[in-house]
């Protein structure tokens, strides 16, 4: 993949826009904001655009504390996920990357109709998942319930969930495990019950649970006192939403976006289906390898209903030659993340449409006889480890499999001897099969076992 000095110097020049994250650990997208916006730090994962400059006063984040945090902290609940859902990672749109805060009825009906003409729908995509910004800025006095904003969404959240639903496909909502949503909207921090069960009562399928405004009693400055981050603060506020989410009777898929803290790779299988591994994608090649590189790291966490989520998809966003997209989405698909695309789908070309309904990368992402990711091997005893690791193999019920990506600023060859890849047995011959092309490479004629072969 080739990624030109015009394209690195136009991605450091952007804006985070309003609210968005503009710095972090690990990020690696924008850090400045737009014009009257301000680069504020909320900790040290995570920085956001907020208006005016210091960002303390006047600001939409400075909205009022729920009615009373009536949150079950000290029972600390050990209500496991669902099993009716997230036993394979997610595959569906959210509106962030694309739209930001100016979401509406009208663009995620669209999402879910592209679903349908793109054939999204019947390559498996499943879920139309609204972002931050969909309700009011205050709950109704009375019943405390978040209300939809009347503007963005005028048959409210149920409305949309009607409609998605008739497409066949599910919708998902987001809130925040704080005071308030990172773009200052209620958050359910001890409003858990309450919201799981208007969620539910609206047909929401999915909950994306963000980080933001996290009152400082409940943050985590070091390790819990028992070494089991499961029982941290951060731990105790997800499982206080994971318990509210299983009382309901529609199953959700819940994510915890948590950005990677907390070591949420080792409890969060307890208490979500999938856990966010780092701070907001952007599309730029050095988003992909760092969060490749981070993501390697725990890939002994992922298996069926746990999945280490690699953020929204950035196809369709600039930035990202083809090869850089065809890259990014085998490496979501070959990790198991979630994939949620994250762009108007009615721009795509049919390039990026055939990158993300290639039915036999999407077949071993939603294999259901095994749940395990590609990890990486080592393709020959005198080559080099790079990092992040560019040879990968897995299992499928389809047969072993290597995904070979490019992460390297020069073009390469890229060789490997049969006898390393882990599962694949005997001396062969073996048929080496081309999944972007969906056809055997000609120069192979025996077929002992197969090998699918990525070549990125
Ligand atoms: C490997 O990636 C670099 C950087 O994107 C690109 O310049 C090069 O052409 C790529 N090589 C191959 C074989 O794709
Ligand atoms: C933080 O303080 C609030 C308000 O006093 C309380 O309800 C909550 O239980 C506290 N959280 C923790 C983790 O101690
Ligand atoms: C689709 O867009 C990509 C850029 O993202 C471009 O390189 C490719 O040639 C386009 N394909 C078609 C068929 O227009």
């Amino acid at each position: 993949m080739h990624l030109s000095a015009l394209q690195v110097s136009l991605a450091l020049a952007q804006t985070a826009p309003p609210f968005g994250q503009c710095g972090g650990q690990g990020w690696t997208g924008a850090t400045t904001c737009e014009s009257g916006w301000s680069c504020v730090v909320s900790n040290p994962y995570y920085s956001q655009c907020l208006q005016g400059s210091g960002g303390s006063s006047g600001t939409s984040t400075s909205t009022a504390s729920p009615p009373s945090l009536t949150g079950i902290a000290v029972t600390a609940p050990t209500t496991p996920p669902s099993k009716d859902t997230g036993m394979l990672p997610a595959l569906g749109w959210n509106g962030w990357n694309a739209y930001g805060c100016s979401i509406s009825d009208a663009k995620v009906l669209a999402a879910a109709n592209d679903f349908i003409s793109l054939g999204l729908k019947d390559a498996g995509y499943e879920y139309i998942n609204i972002d931050d910004c969909w309700p009011l800025m205050e709950r109704d006095p009375t019943t405390h319930e978040i209300v939809p904003d009347p503007s963005k969404f005028p048959n409210g959240i149920s409305g949309v969930a009607a409609e998605v639903h008739a497409l066949g496909l599910k919708l998902g909502i987001y809130s925040d495990a704080g005071t308030a949503t990172c773009a200052g909207y209620p958050g359910s921090l001890g409003m858990e019950s309450l919201d799981a069960a208007t969620f539910s009562s609206w047909g929401v399928d999915y909950l994306k649970y963000d980080n933001c405004n996290v009152p400082g009693n409940w943050t985590d400055s070091s390790n819990p006192q028992d070494g089991d981050w499961y029982n941290s603060n951060s731990a105790i506020r997800y499982r206080q939403m994971g318990a509210a989410l299983a009382e309901q009777s529609r199953p959700f898929q819940y994510d915890l976006c948590i950005w990677g803290t907390a070591e949420v790779w080792e409890w969060g299988a307890r208490v979500g289906h999938s856990w966010r591994m780092s701070g907001d994608s952007s599309p730029s090649w050095s988003y992909l390898t760092e969060i490749i590189g981070i993501n390697v790291q725990y890939l002994s966490f992922v298996d069926f209903y746990a999945h280490n989520d690699m953020d929204m998809m950035e196809i369709g966003n600039g930035g990202l030659t083809v090869q850089e997209q065809r890259t990014h989405f085998a490496a979501w698909i070959f990790m198991k993340s979630p994939i949620l695309l994250g762009t108007d789908l009615s721009a795509l070309n049919s390039t990026q449409v055939s990158i993300i309904t290639n039915p036999e990368l999407l077949a071993f992402h939603q294999d259901a006889t095994i749940g395990t990711p590609a990890t990486p091997f080592s393709a020959s005893a005198s080559m080099p480890t790079t990092s992040p690791p560019e040879y990968y193999s897995g299992a499928s019920s389809a047969g072993v499999h290597v995904f070979i990506i490019n992460t390297s600023s020069a073009a390469a060859t890229k060789t490997f001897t049969f006898a390393n890849v882990p599962g694949l047995t005997g001396s062969g011959p073996f048929v080496v099969h081309d999944m972007w092309a969906g056809e055997d490479l000609k120069w192979n004629v025996f077929s002992v076992s197969k090998l699918f072969c990525y070549r990125g």
